[in-house]
């Protein structure tokens, strides 16, 4: 039987609100952005209001027209819904964390760490990002499309390993016999791709979820849709035009998504 239950999620930016130039609109404080107190109350209000989750985009970069419309993001995903973790109690907390540039160590430890703050309500929205600003930023230029969907693959399946590299009951903590961990429920997980790798394990305990939810935002290519298809529980899609044609892809880049990090 098809299941038509609707799942409802908030997407929490800037703090003014979508509108390009939001920030000046009557009623709202232009500090927003570098106060975390507004994104709190939408959060709360969306978790009264029954929200499943908060999804949080990410451009970690300045562009566009910053001197009238502003910026569109938090000024840092984990940072901001772990203000957040502490102000609510039950809705999913969802931050965009690109494939592209960071170590998937650094990836894997801030979302577990997310997931374990906010007792098990974490997602990790996974994105090929494809940006020059960004990839400036971080000292790169843009890698084609393979290498970028080769390094996600890796970085997904290192990530997630990452994550399961405890045991459910690895942490003993039992004060009368001394023990805190059991090392033998940590498991290292020596993974070597084309692009990165990590031994592992992760320092941070399963959370009362297990792990975070994965996530993927992006056009229809195929290179996409076998991402999200292997690896994401829930989809970003973008809005099709009137003609039914989404967004053309970005860059010309052909070849096949990639095979994955290995042991
Ligand atoms: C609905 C939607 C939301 C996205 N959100 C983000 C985001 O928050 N951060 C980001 O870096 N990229 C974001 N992207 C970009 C995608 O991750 C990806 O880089 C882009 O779609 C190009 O992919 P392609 O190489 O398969 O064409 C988003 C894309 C779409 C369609």
């Amino acid at each position: 039987m098809t299941n038509t239950h609707a799942i409802l999620g908030l997407m929490l930016g800037s703090g003014y609100g979508t509108l390009p130039e939001a920030w000046r609109a009557p009623g709202v404080n232009p500090d927003n952005y570098a106060d975390i107190e507004a994104n709190i109350r939408y959060a709360q209000t969306a978790e009264r209001g029954g929200f499943s989750f908060l999804f949080v985009p990410d451009f970690p970069g300045v562009r566009g027209d910053v001197e009238h419309t502003g910026v569109p993001s938090v000024m840092e995903p984990i940072t901001a819904l772990t203000a957040i973790a502490q102000a609510t109690s039950r809705i999913g907390l969802v931050a965009t964390g690109p494939t592209t540039f960071p170590e998937p160590f650094n990836t894997a430890r801030q979302l577990k760490a997310l997931d374990a703050i906010g007792h098990g309500r974490a997602g990790w929205n996974a994105v090929t990002t494809s940006d020059p600003t960004v990839a400036a930023n971080y000292g790169q230029g843009v890698a084609d499309r393979s290498e970028r969907y080769q390094r996600a693959h890796e970085t997904i399946q290192i990530v997630q390993a990452l994550w399961g590299s405890w045991e459910q009951d690895a942490w003993v903590k039992d004060a009368a016999t001394g023990q805190y961990l059991d090392p033998a429920k940590l498991r290292p997980v020596n993974l070597q791709g084309q692009y990165v790798a990590s031994r592992g394990p992760l320092p941070i305990p399963p959370s009362e979820q297990g792990q975070p939810v994965v996530f993927s935002a992006g056009g229809p290519s195929p290179h996409m849709l076998e991402l999200a298809g292997r690896y994401a529980s829930g989809f970003i899609a973008e809005v099709l035009d009137h003609r039914g044609g989404a967004c053309p892809a970005r860059d010309g880049a052909r070849g096949g998504p990639g095979g994955g990090a290995r042991s």
